[in-house]
């Protein structure tokens, strides 16, 4: 019977788990093992113990630092006697032969920073446990398994272990230790054991494809959800409003508001007077002018544009602009005086104006932005990329727009929005 020390670090569980089932074996065979985590060693004296086992996963090509520190720490001890070094990775999850040599170098890596070479070296298939996982990991995991294994369940947790593989492993180093003399013969000879293999390119290959990756899913889950309803409570992106039902099946939708220190009446003259060759567009000219557009962002009333009707076509660029298409003009599709004012794009979409009095000196201005579901793909992929953002930096300057004028005329100030 002989002693063995094992010690592990684990991250999700998983590690631990191995660990436990290695300790099994060796009882079931006869020894007597004890078990610590690695930050549980403190007052151990591995001296006492015949045999050593040490386990980590891989986390960002690299074991647990709280693994390496203890090899550092004990350096002496470990080289002195039997020693087996397991290690758990997504690499070894990779169907045969595409992971190994990545796995292997993760040991190479290891063994060259702490000038430990154990005697045997077992890797294997860890566990994918997006349960677990903070949102970035979690998404980072599902993009990985998209390409590789195809296992995205997000909701459950994948273990790949192969159980008989690391009872092998646990029964040979057993044997090993069991041949003592053979065991003091082969560390004499320095004769190395870890699998070596050229560099893990696939995994760099992973996680450049994750450095691209996780910024833009974070723009997807975080900065797009904050613009795409910009300034409005949660309320009024659940609330229906005129003009919503035009476009039965959005495929997307914008709510965006403000609040107006000016009471409702007296934001709307505001509105009624929006477009090319009225009012302008409220938002930032030089911009609205990139393209030629020749808006004038007026800050009066205007009477003569005070009267709008159903049907009537309001321009986003001059008459006489280079394209002239649908694209370039909205028409009025209804029309509540004072509340709201609802546009409808050559595409279907819908632009709605909606004010809510709050008192009689304050007025909540909501602007909502429908798009049909039934556009082409690449409209959609154009519309993500290229519009979406420009779009929302300029209604934003228009909300903004329209309560500086709203506010100025009655000389009334309600906190930034
Ligand atoms: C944040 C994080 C980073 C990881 N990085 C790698 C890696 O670079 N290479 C790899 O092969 N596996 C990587 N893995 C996979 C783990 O090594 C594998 O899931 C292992 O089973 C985790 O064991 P544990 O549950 O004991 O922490 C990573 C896992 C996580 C959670």
């Amino acid at each position: 019977m002989a002693s063995f020390l094992i010690c592990y670090a684990s991250g999700q569980g998983q590690t631990a788990k191995v660990a436990d089932y290695v300790r099994t074996v060796l009882t079931e065979r006869g020894h007597d093992p004890t078990l610590r985590h690695v930050s549980d060693t403190t007052g151990v004296d591995i001296d006492a113990f015949d045999a050593v086992l040490v386990g980590s996963p891989v986390n960002y090509r690299k074991h647990l630092p709280a693994v390496v520190e203890f090899v550092d720490a004990n350096r002496d001890a470990l080289t002195s006697r039997p020693t087996a070094f397991f290690q758990l990775s997504f690499a070894s999850i990779l169907p045969s032969g595409q992971g190994t040599e990545e796995a292997a170098e993760f040991v190479n890596a290891l063994v060259e920073r702490t000038d430990w070479q154990p005697d045997r070296v077992g890797l294997f298939a860890g566990a994918v446990a997006y349960t677990r996982y903070g949102p970035l990991t979690r998404h980072l995991f599902k993009l990985v398994a998209s390409l590789t294994t195809g296992d995205t369940d997000t909701s459950r947790e994948y273990e790949y272990t192969d159980w008989n593989e690391v009872e092998a492993f646990a029964v040979e180093f057993a044997t090993f230790v069991e041949e003592g003399t053979e065991a003091l013969e082969r560390k004499r000879s320095g004769r190395p054991n870890t699998p070596t293999g050229p560099t893990g390119q696939r995994w760099a290959a992973l996680l450049t494809l994750a450095a691209v990756g996780i910024p833009l899913l974070a723009y997807h889950r975080f900065v797009r959800p904050w613009y795409l309803d910009w300034g409005a409570t949660d309320e009024e992106v659940e609330r229906r409003l005129p003009g919503d039902d035009l476009v039965s099946a959005a495929s997307s939708e914008t709510t965006r508001a403000v609040t107006i220190g000016a009471p409702s009446d007296e934001v709307w003259p505001w509105i009624v007077q929006l477009g090319q060759g009225r009012g302008g567009f409220y938002s930032y000219s030089w911009l609205e002018n990139l393209i030629g557009a020749d808006i004038h962002n007026v800050d009066r009333i205007v009477p003569e544009l005070q009267r709008l009707e159903e049907g009537d076509s309001i321009r986003m660029v001059t008459e006489d602009y280079w394209v002239q298409s649908p694209i370039t003009s909205m028409t009025v599709e209804y029309i509540d005086p004072g509340r709201t004012l609802v546009l409808r794009g050559y595409d279907g979409g819908t632009w709605t104006f909606h004010l809510d009095p709050v008192d009689a000196t304050t007025t909540r201005f909501v602007v909502r932005g429908r798009t049909p579901s039934n556009q082409a793909l690449l409209a959609r992929v154009v519309r993500y990329v290229a519009y979406e953002l420009p779009h929302f930096v300029m209604e934003r300057g228009m909300l903004l727009g329209i309560k500086a004028r709203a506010e100025r005329a009655g000389h009334v100030d309600v906190s930034a929005e």
